[in-house]
């Protein structure tokens, strides 16, 4: 399967947030990515359900909610009244994830399991069966615009080899400092999603942008295919 791109609207103006969303879904946006921030389990605050609401009414496209928050329990079933398609929660949040994860699948959203950097793949491998995507934080979760960290590149791969080997059907997902200087390294890695933000919104053509990352995937997993 071809490598897919969703543009996290917090980096999005969101004076224009329809016309942008527009933008980057005729660009071939897979889907929108949501992060959602607590000002606790990260510094910083961002938006709740009414915008997922809202969100719902102007794109056809999936909405994948990103949780960086405490208390995940409490939020999930909000989120998914709002028209949320997929809902992550992170490793490192909850005390019972097995049973966060369970609430997700029961109201019939796509399951998704987050890891910070410093949070090892280990850490996710009893559930790497029961989850749709495997969200690989690229870089320390609460701001866009950041610098990527390499060395979580290694954990790409090593989560890659995984999945491939144990057969699980979930996706890789990476989240934070992707931009056409990184796309290669997290695609050769084993990353089928790319998140971004910045790269695709700080610009006055968010299409373009992100036809241009679309474009730098593909060609990079053409090349790993037959190198
Ligand atoms: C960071 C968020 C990301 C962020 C990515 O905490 O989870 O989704 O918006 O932004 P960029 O692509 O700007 O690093
Ligand atoms: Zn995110």
């Amino acid at each position: 399967m071809s490598v897919r791109i969703a543009p996290s609207i917090l980096s999005a103006d969101f004076s224009r947030l329809a016309e942008q969303i527009a933008e980057v879904a005729a660009a071939g946006a897979d889907s929108i990515h949501v992060d959602v921030m607590d000002g606790h389990f990260v510094p910083n605050l961002t938006l709740g359900p009414v915008v997922v609401r809202g969100l719902r009414k102007i794109t056809s496209l999936p909405l994948d909610v990103h949780l960086m928050v405490t208390d995940a329990d409490c939020l999930i079933e909000p989120f998914a009244d709002a028209g949320a398609d997929h809902l992550t929660v992170h490793v490192e949040a909850g005390a019972h994830l097995d049973r966060t994860l369970n609430l997700i699948r029961s109201l019939g959203k796509g399951v998704g399991v987050a890891l910070n950097p410093a949070t090892p793949v280990s850490s996710i491998e009893p559930v790497l069966g029961s989850v749709d995507l495997v969200l690989v934080m690229t870089v320390n979760p609460g701001f866009g615009g950041q610098r990527f960290i390499g060395y979580t590149e290694g954990k790409i791969r090593a989560l890659k080899q995984l999945v491939d080997r144990e057969r699980y059907q979930c996706a890789i997902q990476v989240d934070g400092g992707i931009n056409l200087g990184t796309v290669e390294r997290v695609v050769t890695a084993g990353a089928g999603i790319l998140v971004a933000g910045a790269a695709v919104f700080d610009d006055r053509d968010p299409g373009a942008r992100v036809r241009e990352l679309l474009e730098k995937a593909s060609s990079v997993s053409y090349h790993s295919k037959y190198v």
